[in-house]
Formats: structure tokens, sequence, C-alpha cells
């Protein structure tokens, strides 16, 4: 599983960084990216953090957490 933040649809509530904090970190203006590879997503999530990706991923409000079974630059 692969994972990145459009970023467009963030809205810097904090909660992907609270659910998942060995995943998700923000920038200076509050907005969330993935820091496993600098938001490209082409880092597999490693196993271990698969639960808190669940949790961020669920409760983003707007859904600006994607997630891909391949790397995102394999894909649309
Ligand atoms: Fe943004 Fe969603 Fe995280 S709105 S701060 S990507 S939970």
């Amino acid at each position: 599983m692969f994972t990145r933040v459009a970023r467009p649809e963030c809205i810097a509530c904090g909660i992907c960084q609270l659910q998942a904090p060995d995943i998700f970190d923000y920038d200076n203006e509050g907005i969330a990216y993935s820091k496993l590879d600098q938001n490209k997503g082409q880092r597999a999530i490693p196993n271990e953090l698969m639960s808190q990706f669940k949790q961020a991923y669920q409760k983003c409000p707007t859904g600006a957490i994607k997630r891909r079974d391949v790397p995102f630059h394999l894909t649309k």
C-alpha cells in the first residue's frame, strides 16, 4: 500500500498526524504530507504502520489522504 496527501484537499485539521505520527507530518502552514518519502507515494507503507495508516485514512474529514496498491508515479 502506498499513500500521499492531496495537499489542495487538506484543511490542516491535524487528525492524520495524531493518528499516524510515523507517517504524516505538516509543513509550516499545517498542510499534511507523507513523511515516508516527502509525499511522493513511492515508498510502501511498512506493515507495522498499517494500523495507524488506516485510522488516519478513515478519519481524514476531506478524503485528502490517498492510497494506491501500486506506487503513485505508476498510476494516473
Ligand atoms: Fe489534512 Fe486530512 Fe490530515 S484534512 S491534516 S490530510 S487528516
